[in-house]
């Protein structure tokens, strides 16, 4: 049975650089995204048969999952699933403004577009300790929230179209504890085109 495995970056480690440095990049990836990966992958060694479907859907439904993986499934698979996802939300093109179809959208929900930036942030740099800030959809309706440790947003029904990780490990390095400088980075590497792909996938 294949076990879960480490996808590879769309792009280099330094080729978010300057807003994200290589350094912090490639030991987000093959450290703590790996660690995740392999503890997942230990804690189902008695359930081979979960290896066949996508961690998402296991942690869409936490409840029904053998009490003694439940916890692993909902920490370490929150952590593969999410790392896995954050990658294709950043790109060396990204930043700037999403299309206009899919600005409106968010102009529609938001009020307008830096409004919707400035909410994010807010609830990015609100978020105690560790945690992911997101823009999902539920309904057909579009929300910011944010979660703690690896608690996925699919747990509570809710369709990620992007997130942002607020763990100390993705800004440490380069920024120390200055979570906001690190979140006014990240704008400028925003893959709008994979928010907007996501939104449209059924
Ligand atoms: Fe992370």
């Amino acid at each position: 049975m294949e076990k879960y495995t480490l996808p590879k970056l769309p792009y280099g480690y330094d080729s978010l650089e300057p807003h994200f440095d290589s350094r912090t990049m490639e030991i987000h990836h093959l450290k703590h995204h790996q660690t995740y990966l392999d503890k997942l992958n230990a804690s189902l060694e008695k359930y081979p048969e979960f290896f066949e479907k996508p961690i998402e859907i296991l942690l869409s439904d936490l409840n029904n999952l053998p009490e003694d993986v439940r916890l692993s499934v909902k920490n370490n698979g929150g952590g593969f699933y999410h790392h896995s996802l954050f990658w294709n939300f950043l790109s060396p093109n990204g930043g700037g403004n999403p299309s206009s179809s899919f600005k409106n959208i968010l102009v529609s929900s938001f009020g307008d577009f830096d409004l919707f930036k400035e909410k994010f942030s807010s609830v990015a740099l609100s978020q105690f300790g560790s945690g992911w800030a997101w823009l999902v959809e539920k309904d057909g309706r579009l929300d910011i929230i944010s979660t703690s440790n690896q608690d996925s947003p699919v747990s509570s029904g809710y369709k990620i179209i992007i997130g942002l990780d607020v763990w100390e490990h993705a800004y440490y390095l380069n920024y120390q504890n200055r979570r906001a400088d690190y979140i006014t980075a990240w704008w400028n590497l925003v893959n709008w085109s994979e928010a907007e792909r996501r939104f449209n996938e059924k």
